[in-house]
């Protein structure tokens, strides 16, 4: 298994350095899903630009409360994603975020649709125009909140096996 092999090696470069880590104080939208196969949590923060007279991702940042094929395939969509509009990000689905780490082997696949399914909700947050995370106090413990804020419109993958954190959190 030739490509699972590099696939865990790229993996295991992407978690000793992962990018774009962390809570995004300024961001714009946020989305923040939770995977009914594992228990894990991500959440993704989205920062727009005006670029060429589009609006674009100007950068994209996540926290993860889950195994490392998340936070590794979190880490290379964030980079993927800067420059995209919101009608580029939607086509992305979570082979193509997880593409630059190889394909995924079938037990880690619904990792990649955490991630995807935190950036959906984070650009159907900014499509709906609503009250960026900005607005969370800044010094909120990561964890609550994470827990915490979980405001914002459902979901549309409905072929994402992945379920709003209002019920899982409450
Ligand atoms: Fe659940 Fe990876 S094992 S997100």
């Amino acid at each position: 298994m030739t490509a699972d092999h590099s696939t865990e090696e790229r993996i295991r470069e992407a978690i000793a350095n992962p990018r774009n880590m962390g809570e995004m104080a300024d961001a714009d939208a946020v989305g923040t899903v939770g995977s009914p196969d594992c228990g894990d949590m991500l959440r993704m923060w989205l920062k727009f630009k005006e670029k060429d007279g589009r609006k674009v991702i100007d950068r994209a940042s996540f926290q993860s409360f889950g195994c490392q094929t998340a936070i590794a395939v979190a880490s290379v969509a964030t980079e993927l994603l800067a420059g995209k509009t919101v009608e580029e990000a939607l086509k992305l689905d979570a082979g193509d975020l997880a593409r630059p780490l190889g394909p995924l082997p079938p037990m880690k696949i619904h990792c990649g649709q955490m991630v995807e399914g935190a950036l959906r909700q984070a650009l159907e947050e900014e499509a709906a125009g609503e009250t960026p995370a900005a607005a969370e106090p800044p010094s909120s413990p990561a964890g609550q909140t994470l827990l915490g804020r979980l405001s914002g419109p459902a979901p549309s993958g409905g072929k994402l096996k992945i379920v709003k954190l209002d019920d899982a959190g409450a």
